[in-house]
């Protein structure tokens, strides 16, 4: 079952800012988001994909994709950070995380539009993440990255993050951060009221 109740998933939005003050709108993917969603992998660059699903993929795999829109389901979310541009609200980033409530930890990955790389929107995101993480009752948050991938590495340093040794792959180097408990300056207010709404539908709040 779901922990928060997916018809209300709108009202879950965050505003974050790029380094340059533009307005991004974080909040889920939502089905209607289908084409946009594999639009924007298919337009990332062959580096940034292989860097985000460590190994070559030209666009998500259908089943994948389905994953990706399954919002919730299996405690698994996914996120789109959208911009007007021309027009058009456009996504520009994405995270897809996953809460294991049994040893409290979200474990998360991520992406920036080549075009959008190096404006402080993947450091914005992983903020907003780590509150949302703190929402969902996590302890800790994690990521893991190819060894060679200098920016995310630095990006993880920068963020306060530990590295340790994969425990499966050598390629890889885990980034984990304590959460602290109550993220006062971390900016997703609505992640509050998220946490409210799943005290709120769980049986031992009401009993
Ligand atoms: C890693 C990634 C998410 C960073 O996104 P971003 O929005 O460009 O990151 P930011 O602008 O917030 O930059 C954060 C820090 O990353 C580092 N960084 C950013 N661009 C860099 C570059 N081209 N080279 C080296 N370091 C870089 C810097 O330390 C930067 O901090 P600074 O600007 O204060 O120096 C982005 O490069 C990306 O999408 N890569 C492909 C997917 C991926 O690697 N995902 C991670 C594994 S799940």
């Amino acid at each position: 079952m779901s922990i928060i109740r997916l018809a209300d998933l709108k009202q879950y939005s965050d505003t974050l800012r790029t380094r340059h003050g533009e307005e991004l709108n974080v909040r889920f993917v939502e089905p209607r988001d289908a084409d946009e969603l594999q639009h924007y992998f298919r337009s990332l660059s062959t580096r940034s994909r292989y860097n985000r699903f460590f190994g070559a993929i030209s666009e998500l795999p259908n089943g994948l994709l389905h994953d990706f829109l399954e919002v919730g389901e299996r405690e698994r979310f996914t996120v789109v950070a959208t911009m007007m541009v021309d027009g058009f609200e456009t996504i520009v980033a994405e995270a897809r995380y996953a809460l294991n409530a049994e040893t409290a930890t979200l474990e998360f990955g991520l992406s920036v539009d080549d075009r959008w790389q190096g404006h402080g929107i993947a450091t914005a995101l992983l903020k907003n993440l780590e509150c949302r993480a703190a929402a969902l009752g996590a302890e800790h948050i994690f990521g893991d990255t190819l060894r060679s991938n200098e920016t995310m590495l630095s990006l993880a340093r920068k963020s306060s993050f530990a590295f340790v040794n994969h425990p499966d792959d050598w390629k890889l180097v885990r980034f984990d951060k304590e959460i602290a408990a109550a993220p006062k300056d971390i900016p997703c207010a609505s992640w509050r009221l998220a946490a409210l709404s799943r005290q709120a539908d769980s049986p031992s709040a009401s009993a």
